[in-house]
């Protein structure tokens, strides 16, 4: 058994029959217990039913924990407040990747080896050609990550550590500078090759935002927001893209592909989508005086809309990450010199109703991390297409230290989730020529 097994058990008896099977509780450092259902079957006969995993936990893990009624998060035990605060993006991944922070010696080294794998093999320029200019940059992030594995196949051995050290590398470095050749490719610019002598969030605005034609320097107070982002989306526990990765990953499908299947998890509007999609909703919504008549939209069932940037499936209560995102934002703008951007004031408009809505109070709904964070990076010139790009390169380090979490760990075994079957019982095949 995986976990620490506590002296509690769960008797789950089988009304109208004499059967039962005693299920040990797991418990975890914190958080709730867990019951261990792998008996169930072959005591009971029966699977247990669980659609869109809201009651299961489907590993054990030492990276992040979330307590959803508190609004806490925390990785590696530390919280996230104060981790987007006092640390920087790299040092989480260090944390992530090996458990505990690193001194300075150890901080440096993980600094350059990292920052040492920013350039792409020069064939993967030519890659990119292949796309449509118009192709949105998460089609041509999916395609190109996924591609690394053709690339690197002196690090694809999942079983050797030193390979698992390098991919991981790979991946946290290069990520970013193929998010960079997406955005150059869709505008009509030439690539930038990355500079090791920045840091990891001034090296991707330097590769988004350069030209050849001339000098550019990338404003410290973009660094440093763009920098707190990164930290703000680094990992959130077993969420859908993580999960996907874990599932590729426990396939044995190397970290390459992995990833890219990640990314393709990510993209979807209730996922990580949903920061592009805050904006383009304050777009339709245009103004304040919009705002009743589209929460009564939202709140009807048929309309099939969604207020983007609400709800999640664990905060019931508030989202942390949202918090800081919301300081950061007037913090950006403030700093930019932004005194007035309509998208702000509606959107502060739109959590203030929503807020009282009963509709959304009584479904414990509030805002998430994405709901401020399209308008802090639409205030730093980044295009909304690359809202969820920016979240892939953050995420990259949460889907790398669970994906050699997983490998590690010796009780990992091939996801295979059962069904309830609902489709035809055994019948017999009829031919054409008798079908009415
Ligand atoms: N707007 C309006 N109603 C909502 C919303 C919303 N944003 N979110 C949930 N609801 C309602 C939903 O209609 C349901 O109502 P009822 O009980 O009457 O049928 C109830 O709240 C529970 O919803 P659910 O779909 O069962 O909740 P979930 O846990 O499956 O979904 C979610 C979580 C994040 C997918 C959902 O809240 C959502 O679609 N939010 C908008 C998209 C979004 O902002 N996603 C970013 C999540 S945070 C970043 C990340 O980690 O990716």
């Amino acid at each position: 058994m995986s976990g620490q097994a506590t002296p509690g058990t769960v008797t789950v008896t089988m009304d109208g029959t004499n059967k039962s099977t005693k299920l040990q509780l797991i418990d975890g450092t914190i958080g709730p217990q867990v019951a261990d259902i792998r008996k169930l079957y072959s005591d009971l006969g029966i699977f247990t039913y669980d659609p869109g995993y809201g009651g299961t936990a489907a590993c054990d893990s030492k990276i992040t924990y979330i307590d959803g009624d508190e609004g806490i998060l925390l990785h590696r035990g530390y919280p996230i407040e104060q981790l987007a605060t006092q640390s920087s993006f790299l040092e989480v991944a260090y944390l992530m990747l090996n458990g505990e922070l690193p001194n300075a010696a150890q901080k440096a080294d993980f600094d350059a080896g990292v920052m040492r794998h920013t350039m792409v093999h020069e064939q993967m320029r030519s890659f990119f050609q292949g796309f449509r200019r118009d192709a949105h940059p998460m089609a041509v992030m999916c395609g190109v990550v996924g591609a690394m594995s053709a690339f690197y196949h002196d690090s694809l051995d999942i079983n050797n550590p030193e390979h698992r050290r390098i991919s991981a590398f790979r991946l946290i470095a290069k990520v970013p500078t193929i998010a960079a050749m997406a955005y150059k490719y869709s505008v009509g610019q030439p690539f930038v090759y990355p500079r090791n002598d920045l840091g990891y969030a001034e090296n991707f605005l330097y590769m988004m935002n350069a030209v050849p034609a001339e000098p550019y320097h990338v404003n410290p107070i973009l660094a440093r927001a763009m920098d707190r982002i990164l930290i703000l989306h680094a990992d959130h526990e077993q969420n859908a893209s993580t999960s996907t990765v874990r599932l590729a990953g426990s396939t044995g499908a190397n970290p390459f592909a992995c990833i890219a299947a990640g990314i393709a998890s990510l993209w979807g509007p209730a996922h990580g989508g949903a920061n592009e999609a805050v904006l383009k909703m304050l777009a339709e919504i245009g103004s304040v005086e919009n705002v009743k008549h589209f929460l009564d939209q939202v709140k009807d069932k048929n309309s099939h809309s969604r207020l983007m940037g609400f709800g999640h499936r664990v905060y019931k209560n508030f989202d942390p990450r949202a918090k800081i995102m919301q300081q950061t934002c007037h913090e950006v703008l403030g700093e930019l010199g932004i005194k007035n951007e309509p998208l702000l004031d509606l959107a502060v408009e739109l959590e203030r109703i929503a807020l009282s809505d009963d509709y959304f109070i009584a479904r414990k709904l509030y805002p998430n991390v994405d709901f401020y964070s399209g308008i802090i990076l639409k205030a730093m010139g980044i295009p909304t297409s690359m809202f969820t790009v920016l979240f892939a390169v953050a995420r990259t380090v949460g889907w790398v230290s669970q994906w050699m979490e997983m490998i590690e760990d010796p009780s990992q075994r091939i996801g295979r989730p059962r069904q309830v079957y609902t489709g035809s019982p055994q019948r017999d095949f009829v031919p054409a020529s008798q079908r009415g």
